[in-house]
């Protein structure tokens, strides 16, 4: 039960401990980075496809980024201004592994900069090892669709865990499994491109397999670290809820969108890491999403923040903490953010008065990054970030979501 609840006032008090923070990854912001995502952008056939829907290239390719590669104590800054006790933050394999089997001692040296410029601003890590970008050496071997990268992602998590395990203090070993299988090999929109449905298969097992070696790497270096993953978890309504073949649907939706990876590596997990960001009524007809979009985010995602309480309310029966690894919104104009996040925060909050471990929350994200397939155009920032000088400045819901990290509490209107 939380302590001293306001009622008049309607304020909203968090557990003592509760992690305050805020996301990225190493490929969305650090800029500089060839790899299969930067091969893939600038690739004839995609740049065609650009051009035939009139979008200028330089929107859609990640290129320079946020150029966090060099301003990354500018960034730690910024998460220290929004009184976070906690960063996400990735590592880009192909930094570190720009061959097979050989490693950058500069690139790790580099990173261990970061890492300790956080630690001695008191800002606890969360460190990504794999956000969905590949060395081109794996990808020529077939990637995650080849057996081999169990053992290559292996050797790669033990390289780091050895030269940074000391500065960590959670380990995200894998992110959105599932987003990374269906949208390159169920709908083809990443980097390898390949609808099939084998690949797929092949990929989700061997992306478990990679899971479950890191985590028995990671406590071998350390007995205490805390491993998990991280896992996009939807909010699946039947739109007809005496409907059969709507409530199966969306039932088999959640079974193998939410829920099967964490099944298969809940023996090796030490935290649930979610990150939430859609809702979605399922219909039995293609295509077989009818959302009602009364309020949509730039991206046209539907804001519908009860649907973090019913995720939580469903993680509940694996009995393990859980933290809020992602959630955030694309909102140029910045008049949605603020509200979205004390909605969605109003239903943590719920949660954890009903008894569940919830123990963190990252808003996704620190800065404008780039955004995979949509590039430049959505802006999920507390900071934006000038496209030409890098220059980050903060956008007014900064200023909401650093009093809520401060003061460990929300305000709700009446
Ligand atoms: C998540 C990704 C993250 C970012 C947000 C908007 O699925 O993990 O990199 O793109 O969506």
């Amino acid at each position: 039960m939380l302590e001293n609840n306001d009622q008049e006032q309607n304020i909203l008090k968090f557990p003592q401990s509760f992690l305050w923070g805020v996301s990225t990854s190493a490929y969305q912001i650090e800029g500089g980075i060839t790899n299969d995502w930067s091969q893939w952008e600038m690739s004839a056939k995609r740049l065609a496809k650009l051009r035939k829907k009139n979008f200028d290239y330089r929107d859609f390719v990640a290129g320079q980024a946020c150029d966090s590669y060099n301003r990354y104590e500018e960034d730690a800054e910024m998460v220290k201004d929004l009184h976070c006790g906690a960063y996400r933050l990735g590592l880009e394999w192909s930094r570190i592994e720009p061959r097979k089997g050989e490693f950058n001692l500069e690139a790790i040296e580099h990173y261990r900069q970061v890492l300790m410029n956080l630690r001695e601003k008191n800002i606890k890590i969360v460190l990504t090892i794999w956000h969905w970008t590949n060395p081109l050496w794996l990808v020529a071997e077939g990637g995650w669709s080849n057996k081999k990268v169990i053992s290559y992602y292996s050797r790669y998590a033990e390289f780091v865990v050895a030269q940074l395990g000391d500065l960590v203090d959670f380990w995200v070993t894998i992110n959105e499994p599932s987003v990374f299988v269906s949208q390159s090999y169920l709908i083809g929109k990443f980097p390898p491109n390949k609808i099939n449905f084998f690949s797929a298969g092949k990929a989700f097992f061997n992306l478990v397999a990679a899971h479950q070696k890191a985590y028995g790497i990671i406590h071998r270096h350390n007995s205490r670290a805390k491993v998990g993953f991280t896992n996009l978890v939807n909010d699946f309504d039947p739109a007809r809820a005496w409907f059969f073949p709507e409530i199966f649907l969306a039932w088999l939706l959640k079974f193998f969108g939410n829920n099967l990876f964490l099944r298969l590596v809940r023996g090796q997990l030490d935290y649930i890491g979610i990150d939430y960001y859609f809702h979605f009524r399922i219909v039995w007809y293609p295509p077989f999403v009818r959302n009602l979009n009364k309020e949509v985010t730039d991206s046209g995602w539907e804001i519908y923040p009860r649907g973090i309480y019913n995720i939580l309310q469903d993680l509940r029966r694996f009995k393990k903490p859980i933290y809020i690894m992602e959630n955030g919104i694309a909102d140029a104009a910045d008049a949605k953010r603020g509200k979205f996040i004390i909605d969605h925060l109003r239903y943590v909050h719920r949660a954890i008065e009903e008894g569940e471990d919830i123990r963190g929350y990252f808003y996704w994200s620190l800065l404008d990054n780039f955004e995979w397939a949509e590039g430049y155009a959505m802006k999920f920032g507390l900071y934006s970030v000038d496209r030409q000088t890098f220059q980050r400045a903060p956008r007014p819901s900064a200023a909401t979501y650093a009093e809520i990290c401060r003061t460990n509490q929300i305000r709700i209107e009446k």
